[in-house]
């Protein structure tokens, strides 16, 4: 079992699965990329798969959710979901991707075993789009999201990230567009994670900043705070409900207090926190032939030294070394 020092028991690992993306989101990496993480250094399909088995097998974990950068990149995604998909018991399994490239993957990735997708847009306009995220594929992101929803991998999540006289208007043009389409959409405060150290708590736009601006055309209750959980998201009901709205306020309303997560980097460093500042190495051992228990127990010692909270607010807080496309959101 994943438990730490807070009693706190990790169930649901996120996996990345590459460091590298075909968008370069202003917020996230520079125009030119990033020093990729070397080939021999990224965990074969197999040693993933190892991994989450011993995960499942042996720590309890219950949820594997797969991300990149952007994790389509990632050849022989499909088998991984495969093999992941036939472990037992059964992990819920589920992808955070741009959504650009599900047209051609959504099939296969419904019929190897995964159940759910999240996408990221935060932006409707095509202008925007490209200014935003480097690359004219906005097309390609809606017709991926409707490929995914076609292929039954729902309901599908949309995550925006607002950001100051960029796109904090657009906050309403996107929950009528997710109704309209069915799809649940969850804003995110920006978090201190991009590569180029930007990021300004002054000038972030935040969970209070978002619901002001959805309150002027649409009515919003709070959702039953039983159902939350452990989930990143604070939801709402739209106009009555049942569709609803979610609010990711890692910043001005954390819950690290309830986390259940774990994280593995494509390089085999399992984190304990987006935010932590080391990292705990299972490539080199599993390398060095280590064996199923060996590993179950570094990966146990690892979560045991997990912080009680992000740190954002502390005096001192240091952007973590590894920037968020690498660490997998
Ligand atoms: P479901 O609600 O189960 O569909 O998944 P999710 O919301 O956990 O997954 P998703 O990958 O869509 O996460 C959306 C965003 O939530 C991420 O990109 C992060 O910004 C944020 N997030 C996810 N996990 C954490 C976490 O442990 N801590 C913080 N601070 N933010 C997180
Ligand atoms: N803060 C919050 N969310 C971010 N994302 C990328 N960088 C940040 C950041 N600094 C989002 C992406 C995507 C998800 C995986 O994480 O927009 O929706
Ligand atoms: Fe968990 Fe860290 Fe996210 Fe807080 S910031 S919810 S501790 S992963």
């Amino acid at each position: 079992m994943l438990v730490d020092r807070y009693g706190r028991i990790a169930t649901d690992l996120r996996l990345s699965l590459t460091d590298r993306c075909n968008l370069r989101c202003t917020y996230c990496m520079p125009e030119e990329g990033l020093e990729w993480l070397p080939k021999p250094e990224i965990l074969t399909n197999d040693e993933v798969v190892r991994l989450v088995r011993i995960g499942v097998e042996r720590l309890g974990i219950r949820e594997v959710r797969f991300t990149g950068g952007e994790p389509l990149l990632r050849r022989g995604l499909v088998d991984i979901v495969a093999e992941c998909a036939a472990l037992r018991p059964q992990p819920d399994l589920s992808l955070t991707t741009n959504a650009v490239g599900l047209t051609k993957t959504a099939d296969a990735l419904a019929a190897a075993g995964l159940h759910r997708v999240n996408g990221s847009l935060d932006t409707l306009r095509p202008d925007r789009f490209e200014a935003l995220t480097r690359r004219n594929r906005l097309d390609d992101v809606l017709n991926g999201l409707a490929a995914a929803d076609a292929a039954g991998l729902a309901p599908v999540k949309v995550n925006a990230v607002l950001m100051r006289d960029v796109n904090d208007d657009e906050a309403p043009d996107l929950l009528s567009w997710a109704l309209e389409n069915g799809y649940e959409l969850r804003f995110i405060e920006q978090m201190p994670l991009d590569a180029q150290h930007g990021w300004n708590r002054e000038t972030m736009v935040t969970a209070g900043d978002i619901l002001a601006s959805l309150q002027e055309h649409f009515e919003l209750t709070p959702d039953d705070p039983e159902e939350r959980g452990s989930a990143p998201a604070e939801r709402w009901l739209v106009n009555g409900g049942p569709a609803r709205v979610g609010i990711i306020a890692s910043v001005t309303r954390p819950f690290c207090g309830t986390c259940d997560r774990t994280r593995l980097t494509a390089d085999g460093q399992v984190r304990t926190c987006l935010f932590a500042r080391e990292e705990s190495d299972l490539r080199t051992p599993m390398r060095a032939g280590a064996s199923d228990a060996e590993l179950a127990e570094r990966w146990e010692i690892a979560m045991a030294g997990k912080a009680a909270g992000h740190g954002i607010d502390d005096p001192g807080f240091l952007q973590p070394d590894r920037p968020m496309s690498s660490i997998g959101g």
